[in-house]
């Protein structure tokens, strides 16, 4: 299962365990980390990165197949869309099926708005079921919301928009008691209190787990109450280009049935993108703990449509993905592994950082670690540093790993690799756009009205570094708003006619900027998916 060279440094990793156990490197200081994250965050690779050429963001940067999208012309330029001939009519169109989308229409319907989501997978097709850790929320006697607020602030490297960010922290505890009486399972003492442990750059135990599937539980969860509900899902469906009327206000979307390639008209009087995030465009080369469909589609649509972006230009690069075996290379390893106690190690044997500094800081350390001082484990893929997991038996008592992260154990098992006994390799992978669309508190976009965002393409709740559990728990904050804020206004919206004139200017833009890219956005999968269209 190992090759030789890896056996070598597994048997250091070994020999140091002892020495290492009860201590642990000191955290870093503000300067060191700065020092760090300029020299190897990726980020911080100028050349990854394009000038916006158009739109609200001209000027600035982003990385350069996220530019390339925005440089692209729609898909419908040219096409004759019959604006006349409504598809469906709603009062909250919900693009995206994942944990905002969700969270909007169950309390959009509680509201009692006509509600409908459209999703161009499935329901719970989403990052929000791949997530691993937990969720953050300030519930227990020795926390507050303004700890909370205190270690995201600095953990964003005070770029969170304040007013997103108080809303975040503040209305945590309700999210979680509302996430766990629609019946979300989560981890419980058997005096009924829920189990919290540490995330990188938190100061108290908030994150609220359900083992290492806590993404998955609660989408189950949320996916059965819009079921029970009755809520309306159209699947296999994308949302092509947002429809405004002729004030410039949203109305709708243009729909692409992802089977039969067939346009259809969703007329709307609020419209949610919740279209999640951006990991399959693979900045940069990386692999990507991201679901199959996070093509950053909602940007798209956003922006084309004239909504400004936040901080588009960072990203979150997860620590820890697979870096061995190669079959599962980019897939997430849960921070909570370093959150029960496992090691980041080099391949000989050193523990190089503490193990819960914040993931811009931790990735940027790792690869350090694997380039300029040499100190990574070679893989069929490139290389990639140790978590020592054994240390999490040793810390906890036999049985912890199967207890608390029994995912992350399988997935192993299923390669021979037994993470009860030995290290497993660990390299960063993308996993996060920290930046989107920008949105003030109650959730409405700042340059179209009617138009609101929640989930992974809001940009500026997070700063410009997300922690560990704050975004399961945004997804349930924001999407819950948003639904809320939507239903509400949808009852005074009166819409004009419709229109897709955005589409036409925008095309113009591009080239009068001299642009063309040759090739149309929203992406809607990735590169390498077999679709013709
Ligand atoms: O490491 C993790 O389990 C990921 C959690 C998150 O991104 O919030």
């Amino acid at each position: 299962m190992f090759t030789p060279e890896m056996m070598e440094s597994i048997k250091k990793v070994e020999a140091t365990r002892d020495a290492r156990m009860g201590t642990e490197p000191r955290r870093m200081t503000a300067e060191e980390k700065d020092e760090l994250l300029k020299a190897y965050h990726p980020d911080y690779r100028t050349e990854a990165f394009d000038e916006i050429k158009i739109g609200p963001n001209k000027g600035e940067k982003a990385p350069r197949e996220l530019a390339k999208l925005l440089h692209s012309n729609s898909r419908l330029l040219g096409v004759d869309i019959d604006l006349d001939k409504i598809d469906y009519d709603t009062d909250v169109l919900i693009i995206g099926g994942g944990g905002a989308g969700a969270s909007a229409a169950i309390e959009a319907n509680e509201a009692g708005a006509d509600v409908m989501i459209v999703t161009k997978l499935r329901i719970g097709d989403a990052n929000t079921m791949m997530a691993e850790g937990g969720i953050q929320a300030a519930d227990k006697p020795n926390d507050s919301p303004v700890q909370h607020y205190l270690d995201a602030f600095g953990g964003g490297h005070f770029a969170a928009r304040p007013e997103l960010l108080k809303r975040l922290v503040m209305e945590a505890p309700d999210a979680i008691k509302w996430l766990n009486e629609l019946g979300v399972m989560f981890d419980k003492n058997s005096d009924g209190d829920m189990v919290t442990t540490h995330g990188g750059g938190t100061s108290r135990k908030r994150m609220h787990a359900c083992k290492d599937y806590s993404g998955a539980e609660i989408m189950r969860t949320l996916r059965d109450e819009v079921i029970n509900r009755k809520i309306p899902v159209v699947e296999f469906t994308s949302a092509v280009e947002l429809i405004k009327d002729e004030n410039g206000k949203a109305a709708g979307a243009v729909l692409l049935n992802m089977e039969t390639g067939d346009y259809m008209v969703a007329r709307a009087k609020t419209v949610i993108i919740a279209t999640g995030g951006a990991g399959r465009m693979h900045y940069q080369n990386f692999p990507t703990s991201n679901h199959y469909g996070a093509t950053a589609d909602g940007l798209v649509l956003g922006y084309r449509a004239g909504a400004p972006l936040l901080y588009q230009d960072t990203i979150q690069y997860h620590p820890t993905g697979v870096a061995y075996p190669s079959q599962i290379f980019g897939a997430l390893v849960t921070e909570k592994v370093r959150s029960l106690g496992a090691m980041l190690v080099n391949v000989d044997g050193e523990a190089f950082m503490h193990p819960l500094e914040t993931r811009d800081v931790a990735a940027a350390s790792i690869i350090r670690e694997c380039s300029d001082r040499g100190k990574g484990v070679s893989t069929p893929l490139g290389s990639g540093v140790w978590l020592d997991t054994p240390m999490i038996e040793r810390i906890g008592g036999e049985g912890t790993i199967e207890k608390r992260i029994p995912a992350m154990m399988r997935m192993y098992l299923n390669y021979d690799i037994d993470m009860r006994k030995v290290p497993i390799l660990v390299y960063p992978t993308l996993h996060y756009q920290n930046g989107g669309l920008e949105i003030g508190g109650e959730g409405f976009t700042k340059a179209i009205d009617n138009l609101l965002v929640a989930g992974e393409a809001v940009g500026g709740i997070h700063g410009r570094n997300r922690l560990m559990g704050n975004s399961l728990l945004d997804i349930i904050v924001f999407g819950r708003n948003a639904g809320k804020a939507a239903a509400a206004k949808s009852k005074e919206v009166e819409l004009g006619t419709l229109t897709l004139k955005h589409i036409e200017d925008y095309a113009e833009q591009l080239q009068s900027a001299g642009v063309d890219t040759g090739d149309v956005s929203p992406l809607l999968l990735p590169k390498y998916a077999r679709h013709e269209r």
